[in-house]
């Protein structure tokens, strides 16, 4: 059976291909297949808790949090209030040189659920941005100690560190990095720990493979410590897939890093905010980084804003020479952007008043036994969760890879569910105010849609 793209999926607007009253030709859409978008457009028009409605007042079920961000599901009171007030009090103030109470307030409570010794915040926009700053403060880091030759910078294979230079430099997914000629020089990269041989289907961590963390010190062996500025790795990989760490891996990578006087940083853009069951990874599995890089749930996706969560010492090392100097030269227009500071602010309330940072934790074993319950559906090769992600991976097409669970995806939108995939994983990281119904819900959906794709 030819496998391509069913045209019976395409939504309705495909007959037009158009939204009425608006042009489609001037936007270009990331990370999208622009044209398949433009003759079948998905169009969403409000969204409340745990759902979007369509342009046609279709409901549509979230089972990624809009993209692993909307961790107290979506239009949540405190947080449109918090906004709108924002918008009318104070729109924009020069974060150089100037700032706003809203800022400080928010940093301090981003400290309070933070990996205890984490205690300064530098905020950016994005992920992206935030993964940028972690780098460059650790290398400016080493150089104002007078260890300015650890220049070099670790990733991971199939890691994912957002979209610029430093990101996609250390970062491991080959899509993301092949057409950008060489990144930035002297970066190197450990192995992946996704194993499936001796893993698949492991609830929760997987058993075997903490001895993965020790890829890291082949590359001490080739390019001396004294050259390496940092080591930077999801806790758990989400854009690859969903690659859960194995028991005992973080621990010992942080304890090679420790040896060698390597900075460790944890990019939480997926994770932080509650995802794995605690505020941050780094609380879940018990394994302190020196830097956490954070994005997403920080303000529940509904600004944007990122920041970098920085030990004590770090800090303190730039804060030397005279005091009328800036100590460290980077920073954005729009850092601490006095709406994402409202919107952090009414996040961080409603988190605290629901319980939210932890609830993942709680519907842990729920949603585990759930999306486990897929094994043995068609082409279902590997099932992985931790917190509220699962990742359930597909054989692929013969020949077509990725094509079998993009099916999957349009048919389950239009069967009125929203899931995200990547290559042949399917991805789910659901609001944390899922209800089990709607855990039932979600899997029986898939259950469908993998055995019709079959
Ligand atoms: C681990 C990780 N780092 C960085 C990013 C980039 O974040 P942004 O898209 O906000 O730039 C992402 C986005 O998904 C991510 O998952």
């Amino acid at each position: 059976m030819n496998k391509a793209i069913d045209p019976a999926l395409m939504h309705a607007a495909e007959a037009t291909g158009t939204i009425p009253g608006v042009k489609m030709d001037a936007y270009w859409m990331p990370f999208t297949a622009n044209r398949q978008f433009k003759k079948a457009p998905r169009l969403l028009a409000r969204a409340s808790g745990m759902h979007y409605w369509d342009d046609h007042g279709r409901q549509i079920l979230d089972g990624v949090a809009g993209l692993w961000c909307v961790n107290a599901g979506h239009a949540r009171p405190r947080i449109v209030q918090a906004i709108q007030q924002q918008a009318a009090e104070l729109d924009f103030a020069p974060p150089f040189q100037m700032a706003h109470a809203k800022a400080f307030e928010l940093a301090e409570r981003v400290v309070q659920v933070a990996p205890t010794g984490m205690t300064k915040v530098f905020f950016t926009n994005s992920g992206s941005e935030a993964v940028e700053t972690a780098l460059k403060m650790a290398l400016a880091y080493h150089r104002v100690r007078g260890e300015g030759t650890r220049t070099r910078l670790i990733g991971r294979e199939r890691g994912y560190h957002g979209v610029n230079f430093g990101g996609i430099s250390v970062g491991g997914m080959v899509g993301n990095r092949k057409a950008f000629a060489t990144g930035l020089p002297g970066v190197d990269h450990i192995r992946h720990t996704h194993e499936p041989a001796r893993n698949a289907f492991s609830v929760g961590q997987p058993l075997h493979g903490a001895e993965i963390a020790d890829d890291l010190e082949r590359l001490v062996a080739l390019h001396d410590a004294s050259n390496i500025a940092a080591v930077i790795v999801e806790p758990v990989a989400g854009s690859t897939g969903v690659l859960v760490p194995p028991v005992g891996y973080l621990q010992r990578l942080r304890e090679i890093c420790t040896r060698h006087g390597i900075l460790l940083i944890f990019d939480e853009v997926i994770t932080g905010f509650g995802r794995t069951g605690q505020p941050f990874a780094a609380q879940t599995f018990g394994v302190m980084p020196d830097m956490i890089t954070c994005a997403k749930g920080i303000t529940n996706g509904c600004a944007p804003m990122g920041a970098v969560l920085v030990k004590q010492d770090i800090h303190d090392a730039f804060m030397t020479g005279p005091e009328h100097l800036i100590e460290f030269f980077h920073g954005y227009t729009y850092s601490a952007h006095p709406l994402a500071c409202a919107a952090g602010l009414g996040t961080l309330d409603t988190y605290a008043e629901e319980g939210l940072l932890t609830r993942a934790g709680e519907m842990e074993g729920y949603f585990a036994e759930a999306v486990h319950s897929l094994k043995g559906e068609p082409n279902v090769i590997d099932i992985r969760n931790i917190g509220l992600v699962g990742g359930i991976e597909l054989a692929p097409l013969p020949g077509e890879p990725t094509k079998r669970a993009f099916n999957i995806f349009l048919d389950l939108y239009e069967k009125g569910l929203l899931v995200r995939t990547t290559g042949d994983t399917v991805a789910l990281s659901p609001p944390l105010i899922i209800e089990r119904a709607q855990v039932d819900q979600i899997v029986d959906m898939l259950r469908g849609a993998i055995r019709r794709a079959a």
